[in-house]
């Protein structure tokens, strides 16, 4: 760890500390790779020096403005998960006929990706940049290991636990295999009969991970609770608050923030920004777990400073500063005005364009 001055040298090196501003909001979390956008605002903030590691990120090139506002992902973490989303369909193509892979199988081709994504600020460039013709479960499940591990070291849980949800994320849905895929691939509205048959994915699932060789009871529980809600409007078993493992909460989010993501109802895409968006409404409907939500709005947000958003006014603004307690209202930069969403309540981030 050194110091470094608050100059453009900055760009592409990694934070060592959390920063905050002197009336202690959170500016910018450790690790993170440093921005043109993020060298302003330090400088704004009149912040002279920072703590950051070493060596440069590895894979992160000089212009990295670029890559984060163009949606360009890193090359090699885009190699690493096309590799591992080809392994992916095997094994799962492999658990559909019924020859359950071992779990190591699984967990080596999950170490890999979550490896590389992790050490990249541009990690949902790379996973919601990505379109081709390959099935939505396989990368789905993907995704969600890796949102499964990033949660978790995000509220701070060891080693142990972050691996383990990297696991669980990456298996949560592979009953789905089991449910015949005309019901899981049919285009439009499900039938009655025909969600029920969907929602025994969480069933087959656990059934699944419960025979495999090295797997335990929570893993499968995780395949089970999935779909559960806090307040008891989830499947199979209608569980409520702490009747569901703390896992599975975490699950949940990760599952549901993919899905927005990836939903392909709407032509534009949903950004990151606008799906958390959406998960803390999800949390504040007593939903999902509100301290796990907020964290994980928290450091979605704080990827965007910098990035140009639309008001429902129709303004475009430039966000300029994320607020610890309500990320999803930032301070945000109208021409040459500063306006802070959490004071103009009537005022809503729409859509990031850029
Ligand atoms: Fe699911």
């Amino acid at each position: 760890m050194s110091f470094a001055p608050v100059d453009n040298s900055l760009e592409g090196r990694v934070l060592a500390a959390d920063l905050f501003t002197e009336n202690g909001i959170l500016l910018l979390p450790e690790a993170t790779v440093i921005t043109a956008a993020h060298v302003q605002l330090l400088q704004k903030q009149r912040i002279s020096e920072v703590e950051v590691l070493q060596e440069l990120a590895e894979g992160v090139k000089t212009n990295i403005r670029t890559q984060l506002m163009e949606l360009d992902a890193d090359e090699k973490t885009v190699a690493a998960y096309i590799e591992a989303l080809d392994k992916t369909k095997s094994l799962f193509d492999q658990a559909s006929k019924s020859e359950t892979p071992e779990l190591a199988q699984f967990a080596e081709i999950f170490d890999q990706v979550a490896e590389q994504s992790m050490k990249q600020l541009g990690l949902f460039r790379s996973l919601y940049v990505l379109e081709g013709a390959d099935s939505y479960t396989y990368r789905h499940s993907l995704n969600v290991g890796i949102l499964c591990s990033l949660i978790a070291r995000l509220i701070k849980w060891d080693g142990e636990r972050v691996a383990f949800m990297g696991t669980a994320g990456f298996l949560h849905d592979l009953g789905k295999m089991k449910v015949p895929t005309e019901v899981l691939l049919k285009p439009g509205k499900l039938t009655e009969e025909e969600f029920a048959e969907v929602k025994k994915h969480t069933l087959y699932g656990y059934q699944m991970i419960k025979e495999m060789e090295g797997s335990s009871e929570m893993l499968a529980l995780c395949a089970l609770l999935h779909h559960e809600r806090l307040d008891g409007s989830g499947y199979p078993k209608q569980l409520k608050g702490d009747e569901i493992p703390v896992e599975c909460q975490v699950l949940a989010i990760a599952d549901m923030f993919d899905a927005i993501c990836s939903d392909r109802v709407y032509k534009e895409r949903t950004s990151p920004f606008e799906a958390a968006q959406l998960l803390w409404k999800e949390a504040c409907n007593g939903k999902l777990n509100i301290e796990i939500v907020s964290q994980f709005v928290r450091y979605i947000a704080l990827l965007y400073v910098g990035a140009r958003a639309r008001l429902n006014s129709g303004e475009e603004v430039e966000v300029i500063m994320i607020h610890q307690d309500e990320p999803m209202r930032p301070l945000v930069r109208r021409r040459d005005e500063f306006i802070d969403l959490r004071h103009d309540r009537k005022l809503t981030i729409e859509k990031m364009i850029g």
